[in-house]
């Protein structure tokens, strides 16, 4: 008969001890020994770490958001999707932009579903110079972009952007970078209602987009809204919306226009926006913004299984409407910008500051492991990249409109190609290298 392979620590000291081979000031000196083994070992260490984060200390304002989240690489045993580790743990979004020739990744007529919104080239935008900058992180090198290896791990899967048009600026730049990986005939892409849909038949896969500009329930939810002066949503009401994103394997959230932009209150909803006598309070712009990151979460911790699926939040994209934020001419906005901001503190006004603030507070009281983007200050710096007057909205801009860029440039939007392609490196890297 073979021994046994290994015993535990415990039954081996008791049999030491039954036999008498050791005394009893030995064993205490094993049982120490094991102690501190204990003390030491993984579980121990992310178990104090865990008490310590999750404790509702109060915010500290440089407190950064754990992107790379070491605390749920300790919680889940491997992240889905993941195929390796980021190099030197290192911080994505500390870098800086580098002039690079070989960029774009794809070009703007390559690419049949970016929408005129953000086709600035064929809208007669004169300089290219936009398109050639690359974020390289101080620490490490963004993984290069394999449409191959990310449509190979869709296969039979559904990848969902939720949220406003610059998260859509985003679901496309995606589509594009992955549409080369799929054959000539076997793609769509789809549009209806609050949805696009992206389907690459050969891996029975889809990448889609949801609109829900704020998240929970609200009056801007119908997909051709075009200004409401007045925001309102409705207190926890996310299931509305999140019926549709049940079952997707990857998720990306992002939204803030539509909380930034002339907004300083927003009107909470209790009840529904059925009854006849609206029960309404006003909140500030970041309180409500909390509301809606809880509601996200909580969604998430009810329907997305952290060990099957990933879930990410892209920051908050910044606008480029007044010159004097960055020194520039006075009454100027994004318009003739073809240079970046080389301030590295450069932010912008804006609410951004306290919006970024609750976010870090709601996530880092999350229990959901959700990859955080931190995109604002690094694509802050981009004054050069927006679509400004080279695009069509519903219509082409008149002459008279095109004239008057001061009023008509578009200086929230992003041409394509251009930033929310990094952005999108960053989900490939965090994917499969978290
Ligand atoms: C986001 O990144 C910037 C550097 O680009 C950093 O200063 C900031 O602390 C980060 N914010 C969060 C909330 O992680
Ligand atoms: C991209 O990924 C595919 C599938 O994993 C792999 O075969 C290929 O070598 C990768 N390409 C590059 C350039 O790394
Ligand atoms: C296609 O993918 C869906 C999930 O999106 C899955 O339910 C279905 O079984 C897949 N079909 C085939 C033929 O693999
Ligand atoms: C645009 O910028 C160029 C060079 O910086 C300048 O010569 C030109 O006058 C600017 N045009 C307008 C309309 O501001």
């Amino acid at each position: 008969m073979k021994p046994p392979l290994s015993s535990s620590p415990s039954s081996a000291s008791a049999t030491l001890l039954r036999k008498g081979r050791i005394s009893p000031y030995i064993f205490t000196l094993l049982v120490f020994i094991l102690f501190i083994t204990i003390l030491q070992s993984e579980d121990f260490t992310s178990y104090i770490f865990r008490a310590e984060f999750t404790s509702d200390r109060p915010f500290h304002p440089d407190q950064t958001i754990p992107t790379s989240t070491s605390k749920f690489k300790q919680e889940v045993e491997k992240l889905a999707f993941a195929i390796g580790e980021s190099e030197n743990n290192c911080d994505l979004f500390r870098g800086l932009w580098v002039r690079d020739e070989s960029w774009p990744i794809y070009e703007e007529w390559e690419c049949p579903y970016i929408q005129p919104q953000l086709t600035c080239q064929s809208y007669g935008r004169p300089d290219k110079g936009y398109q050639k900058w690359r974020w390289q992180p101080y620490g490490c090198s963004l993984p290069r972009f394999n449409a191959t290896l990310f449509m190979e791990s869709l296969r039979g899967k559904r990848m969902m952007f939720v949220g406003d048009s610059l998260n859509r600026g985003q679901y496309i730049s995606m589509v594009c970078l992955l549409h080369r990986a799929v054959a000539k005939n076997a793609k769509s892409l789809k549009t209806s209602g609050s949805n696009m849909v992206f389907t690459a038949e050969d891996y029975n896969a889809t990448v889609e987009f949801y609109w829900a500009p704020l998240l929970l329930e609200s009056n801007a939810d119908h997909p051709t809204t075009e200004k409401i002066t007045e925001r309102v949503i409705r207190k926890g009401s996310i299931d509305v919306h999140g019926k549709h994103w049940k079952g997707v394997d990857i998720l990306v959230f992002g939204c803030y226009v539509w909380w930034a932009k002339g907004v300083e209150y927003i009107n909470i909803l209790r009840g529904s926006f059925e009854d006849e006598v609206k029960d309404i309070v006003k909140v500030r712009t970041e309180e409500a913004y909390g509301l809606a990151m809880e509601g996200m979460l909580d969604w998430c911790e009810r329907n997305m299984d952290p060990k099957k699926t990933r879930v990410f939040f892209t920051s908050m994209s910044p606008f480029h409407q007044k010159s004097s934020e960055w020194g520039g001419v006075p009454d100027g906005n994004c318009y003739n910008e073809t240079d970046l901001i080389d301030d590295p503190s450069y932010w912008g006004y804006e609410c951004s500051k306290p919006i970024m603030r609750v976010i870090s507070q709601v996530f880092s009281r999350s229990k959901f492991p959700i990859m955080f983007l931190n995109v604002t200050q690094l694509s802050g710096y981009r004054k050069d990249a927006h679509s400004s007057i080279y695009k069509k909205q519903w219509v082409p801009l008149t002459p008279q409109q095109i004239a008057n860029p001061m009023s008509y440039a578009d200086c929230v939007h992003w041409c394509l190609p251009g930033v929310p392609d990094t952005w999108n490196e960053f989900v490939f890297a965090k994917l499969f290298y978290p």
